[in-house]
């Protein structure tokens, strides 16, 4: 189950978090993040914000005034995991009664103020779009009072704020460029937690990539739902909003960001294949420093699940997408999400996406089992009529084959020499260096002379499912 639990990994990681202040108030911040690259990005937000209020932030919630917990509802388990995050600091509190403990992300937009009233298990609910209130909810809070802001937007992005970097390498960094999501797959929650899908101002986006460049920062990841829907200026009819301005797509914001120097390495998450144009690819293979790297998450292999999940595309179109980027981009790696079990899917479905991975042999992916969300389009109209027992041994087929596959496009990479920007030593050992090729693979080599943001050339000797091992050849 190696795969799942990377899975878990990215989806479900909590981590600490330290900022200092310039402007103390004397009291102390604890962050705790789970779910997507948005959360932990958003957490970024939520960091600068409270510093400026005159917070510092700790690790150790013991020692907090303020317990802030940024959280995911994509899965029922994600959210099954803050629950007993919860309870366990409620049970601290009874040594601190004043400790303000509030719940911030997806499951508090989700859940609204039950958490706080019916459960009773925080003092303070925060959704995304409510973070520029957060001082004033934590002194009401202080005031005696309960403190509620679920407010979706449609306009907030965050734009000027300066997230505070936090547990950063000091090489690689997020930029959110959009928020929000108008998909609607039937399956997902995010369009009910997130809100209304915005674009953010490129002008703005660019500012940070430059200021994260002149920071030592060699490595951005832009972020969004669905990437390829990016439009700054523009309305979902294609009419521009404002003649004076300029039009911005997601394939010019990249060739953008792309020129702000050629040593910072840009990637990108999410692309959604209904919406990936060649536009894109190109840009993509116009620039060296964009990475050669796609995460298009199929979901299934088969075309009527995808209709009933509401993808908006059929198994022949994206494998037309892939072709598409085989074409342009011959080395890209590529990387999917897959939902073993989704409502009414059988074996026959399910053999389809087994043999779409055969036919595409992913490089990597992300495999969940269907978890029904409350209110999606697919819990009001389909059943969850797959076993659990039949989801979870489609989901470990779906996982063994995978691992193959890992493991086949690690051995490729074998024996050839790899661009790699330094990351930092890695977990294992202080005499060894980490860091990624352009196809997102990490390498881990014996330590040189170099820095981490260094770029050097590594030969890869050797390989494991998820690594690749080598040696510097730079003189
Ligand atoms: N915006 C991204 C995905 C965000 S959620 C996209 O459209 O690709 C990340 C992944 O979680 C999804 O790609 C999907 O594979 C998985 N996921 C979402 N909802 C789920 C659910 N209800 N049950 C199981 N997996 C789910
Ligand atoms: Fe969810 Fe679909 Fe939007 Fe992705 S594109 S966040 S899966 S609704
Ligand atoms: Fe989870 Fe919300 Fe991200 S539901 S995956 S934290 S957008």
């Amino acid at each position: 189950m190696a795969e799942e639990l990377l899975a878990e990994e990215r989806q479900g990681e909590a981590t600490l978090v330290e900022a200092q202040s310039d402007l103390s108030n004397g009291k102390k911040l604890y962050l705790e993040s789970y779910g997507c690259q948005m959360n932990f990005s958003d957490s970024e937000i939520v960091a600068s914000i409270m510093t400026k209020a005159g917070y510092q932030t700790t690790r150790n919630s013991d020692e907090a005034d303020v317990v802030l917990i940024n959280t995911c509802s994509i899965r029922d388990n994600a959210e099954q995991r803050v629950r007993n995050r919860l309870t366990q600091f409620q049970k601290d509190k009874r040594n601190n009664p004043d400790k303000v403990i509030g719940i911030l992300g997806c499951m508090a937009e989700r859940l609204k103020s039950q958490l706080l009233e019916e459960e009773q298990l925080v003092d303070l609910v925060a959704g995304p779009d409510a973070y520029r209130e957060l001082p004033g909810l934590v002194s009401e809070v202080e005031s005696g009072q309960k403190a509620v802001n679920v407010l979706l937007s449609r306009e907030e992005t965050y734009a000027e704020i300066a997230p505070v970097r936090l547990d950063s390498n000091g090489i690689s960094a997020f930029i959110s460029i959009m928020r929000g999501c108008d998909n609607m797959c039937s399956f997902c929650v995010v369009p009910f937690t997130r809100g209304r899908e915005r674009s953010r101002d490129p002008e703005s986006i660019v500012a940070e990539a430059k200021d994260l460049f002149d920071k030592g920062y060699r490595e951005v990841t832009l972020l969004g739902q669905n990437v390829d829907s990016y439009r700054w200026n523009e309305n979902k009819k294609g009419e521009i909003i404002d003649p004076a301005k300029e039009t911005v797509n997601f394939a010019q914001l990249l060739e953008k960001v792309a020129l702000v120097h050629p040593d910072l390495r840009i990637r990108f998450s999410t692309s959604h294949p209904k919406d990936m144009t060649d536009e894109v690819l190109h840009t993509m293979a116009k620039y060296e420093n964009i990475c050669e790297y796609i995460h298009l998450p199929v979901q299934s292999g088969n075309s009527d699940v995808l209709k009933r999940m509401n993808r908006g595309y059929t198994r022949e179109w994206y494998f037309n997408r892939i072709e598409a980027i085989n074409r342009i981009m011959p080395n890209c790696g590529i990387s999917t999400d897959i939902i073993a079990g989704f409502c009414g899917e059988t074996e026959e479905e399910h053999k389809d996406t087994l043999s779409l991975m055969e036919e595409l042999r992913y490089d990597f992916a992300y495999m969940f089992y269907y978890s029904e969300r409350p209110k999606t389009l697919a819990a009001r109209k389909y059943e969850d009529s797959v076993s659990l027992e039949d989801k979870k041994r489609r989901l470990n087929e779906i996982i063994d084959l995978q691992m193959v596959h890992s493991l086949e496009s690690n051995k490729r990479a074998v024996g050839k020499t790899h661009k790699v920007l330094i990351e930092g030593f890695s977990k294992r050992s202080k005499e060894q260096y980490c860091g990624r090729n352009t196809q997102n693979v990490m390498i881990v080599f014996p330590k040189t002379e170099h820095k981490p943001g260094d770029y050097v050339h590594v030969k890869v000797t050797d390989c494991t499912s998820a690594t690749l091992i080598g040696e510097v050849i730079d003189a």
